[in-house]
């Protein structure tokens, strides 16, 4: 990977133009670096208006050799994984490579022993703790496939998963610590796999000592199985293209959209990108406060820190617990160099008094990390006044759960940072702003759709078993291109700003979501005849929810707020809680277009209270709604 390391903006445009002329000489040199039973017969092969991509072609390698067994030589008593609990009162962990390993190799040995076997899925609804990330370790060297779902989700949102792809095990716990809360893991997991065919076995690690209930036959605590086990494991041989995850992503329609990701140029890609944007060095100590449960948490608490030999933090508790010190206490305790979180969480900090930061030493820092979501320019400067000192660069950091890893960025210390701006493209990385005729946009000073135009390694290669929404939701709308869902602005020097989603996606505090399967969970609730979620944007949240609702004429007659508690009810069990309504409003129609579809244009801009300008109502419907929903809005 030593090759093509960016040390300054002149090398950067260097090694950029290199990687745009000569892709495939380019990855190949990069991957030279990695340990492979078997090197590629070709770098790249694809068809991206067939949504066809193979990187590494008949490679063969297995992640985990190049995670951890690579390291233990050089680095067998280095920390791996800097464990945090919740509660500050309760010591941190320090996880050797050496103890990754075997860790690792239990787990792997206890799945192959509880049958599961290459190729198999395997959900894992556990909180952040070490088990969570040594059973994603052990699924990557066994070749089963895992597919993490953040145990903040609900029992439905969990059951939709594990049967869209069929797992045949679920990896929890007893339950889980956030803040002041405890989460009861395994009683979600029992109701949701009440509808479970495929789920033949449940490991339980055991965290809070909460009294559970275990079914006969189905659940093992995983403990006495781990002891079990001979603390070696020999590493599936897989191929580049061989699945290495599931990670399931909220679309605008319908059900939740399965990414799949395959091994090597996964791989690949979240190591390169992770040392370049963090300048990652042997004696660092790197903390991404994402939750494993999202692809923050795959490629850049996991794979990429581990691919490098990195120190990776994993933090179980949250910014706010037990005070709103935590961040600071936490990064001054393993004197962290690199920070990485959310815009929202930095929102929700600068709110509080600064003493909560100055309390503590904040001087090992180097770089700090934003991503999820655009960070406004308040919340920039307070990251980089109070947090960063004015000494440590900024990576505003765009990409997606399709995307595998950072793709615009800037690289710490070599590209001048810009409030607001994810500034330049990574290397490999093509980026092109489109018009809504398909044309693309030249120059500079532009806005349009984000795509990129030629395939990298990290992309995700389909939908678990929906090839055909893959390439009609990524590569239709502007053929023989990936289509990002995000508009964009270039300015005068070529940097990006990411303007927000162009679709029905609405992220909130980082979180993505679809609008429709709200809508869908509110339409269930009995007296509820339809509904239509928008986007607004919020203080601390980045975006909220709006509802629009109608009501059946037996809904009419009952009390509003009690149906407003319900409705929320209804999201937090299809769902989960992250995506309740901020603002409801009953209403009696909801503006359509003659051929029936809701104006969410409209809808938007009443709920942003920005009705100056509506734009032409006079093809609608029924366009007399519009001021009705207007002087109700709330
Ligand atoms: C959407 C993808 C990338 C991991 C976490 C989210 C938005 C992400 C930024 C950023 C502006 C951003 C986009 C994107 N987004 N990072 N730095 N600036 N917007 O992954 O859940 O797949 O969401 O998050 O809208 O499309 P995700």
């Amino acid at each position: 990977m030593g090759v093509y390391e960016v040390k300054s903006l002149e090398q950067y445009f260097k090694v950029y133009k290199r990687s745009v002329r000569e892709p495939r000489k380019f990855w190949s040199k990069i991957a030279e670096d990695f340990v492979w039973y078997k090197k590629w017969d070709q770098i790249l092969e694809y068809r991206l208006e067939e949504a066809e991509v193979k990187w590494f072609v008949n490679a063969k390698l297995n992640i985990t050799k190049n995670c951890i067994d690579r390291h233990l030589a050089k680095r067998g008593d280095k920390t791996a994984i800097i464990f945090e609990p919740n509660n500050p009162e309760e010591p941190a962990q320090h996880i050797t490579y050496n103890d990754l390993y075997e860790r690792v190799c239990k787990m792997a040995n206890v799945l192959r022993e509880q049958g599961i076997e290459k190729g198999d899925r395997v959900c894992i609804y556990l909180p952040m703790i070490p088990e969570l990330a040594v059973a994603v370790l052990a699924c990557a060297r066994i070749g089963a496939i895992h597919s993490v779902v953040f145990a903040g989700f609900s029992s439905k949102a969990l059951s939709t998963r594990i049967q869209d792809s069929e797992c045949k095990m679920v990896i929890t716990s007893d339950g889980g610590y956030r803040g002041n809360k405890t989460i009861d893991l395994k009683g979600i997991v029992d109701e949701a796999l009440e509808d479970c065919p495929s789920i033949q076995s449940v490991l339980v690690a055991k965290r809070t000592n909460t009294e559970i209930s275990m079914k006969e036959g189905r659940d093992q605590w995983l403990q006495p199985l781990l002891d079990n086990v001979s603390n070696v494991s020999v590493a599936e041989v897989m191929d580049a293209e061989d699945p290495l995850f599931i990670l399931y992503t909220s679309g605008s329609t319908g059900r939740p959209k399965g990414m799949l990701h395959t091994t090597g140029g996964y791989m690949v890609y979240t190591a390169y990108t992770f040392k370049n944007v963090f300048q990652y060095e042997e004696k660092d100590v790197y903390w991404c406060t994402a939750d494993i449960g999202w692809i923050t948490g795959h490629s850049y608490i996991l794979y990429g820190p581990l691919a490098n030999g990195a120190t990776t933090v994993m933090f179980e508790g949250v910014p706010s617990y037990p005070d709103y010190g935590r961040f600071w206490e936490v990064v001054d305790k393993h004197k962290v160099t690199q920070f990485y979180t959310a815009p929202t969480a930095i929102r929700a900090l600068a709110k509080q008094s600064t003493d909560w930061v100055t309390k503590y030493d904040l001087s090992s820092l180097k770089v700090l990390g934003s991503v999820g979501e655009p960070i406004n320019e308040e919340a920039w400067h307070w990251y980089n006044d109070h947090v960063g000192n004015k000494k440590c660069p900024i990576v505003d950091t765009w990409w997606q759960t399709e995307t595998g890893g950072i793709m615009l960025s800037p690289i710490a210390f070599s590209t001048p940072t810009k409030p607001t701006y994810a500034t330049l493209p990574l290397p490999g990385v093509q980026p092109v702003l489109m018009d809504d005729k398909r044309n693309e946009i030249e120059g500079n000073q532009v806005v349009g759709s984000l795509c990129i135009k030629f395939p990298w390694p990290a992309m995700a290669r389909t939908i678990w078993g929906d090839h055909r929404r893959y390439k009609e939701t990524y590569f239709s709308a502007f053929p023989g291109k990936y289509f990002t869902g995000d508009g964009a602005l270039r300015d005068e020097v070529g940097y990006y700003r990411i303007t927000g989603r162009v679709d029905d996606v609405v992220i909130v505090s980082g979180h993505n979501l679809g609008t429709a399967p709200i809508e869908d969970a509110i339409n269930e609730h009995p007296a509820v005849a339809e509904s239509a979620i928008v986007g607004f944007p919020h203080e601390i949240k980045g975006n909220a929810l709006y509802g629009f609702i109608i009501l059946k004429e037996t809904g009419e007659a009952r009390n509003r707020e009690n149906l407003t508690r319900e409705i929320n009810q209804y999201i937090s069990e299809h769902i989960g809680p992250i995506a309740k309504l901020e603002k409801l409003q009953f209403v009696s129609g909801l503006p359509k277009t003659r051929s029936g579809k809701i104006m969410r244009r409209i809808l938007r801009k009443i709920a942003s209270k920005d009705t100056s300008n509506l734009g032409d109502t006079s093809t609608l419907l029924n366009p007399e709604v519009v001021s009705e929903i207007i002087e109700n809005a709330v």
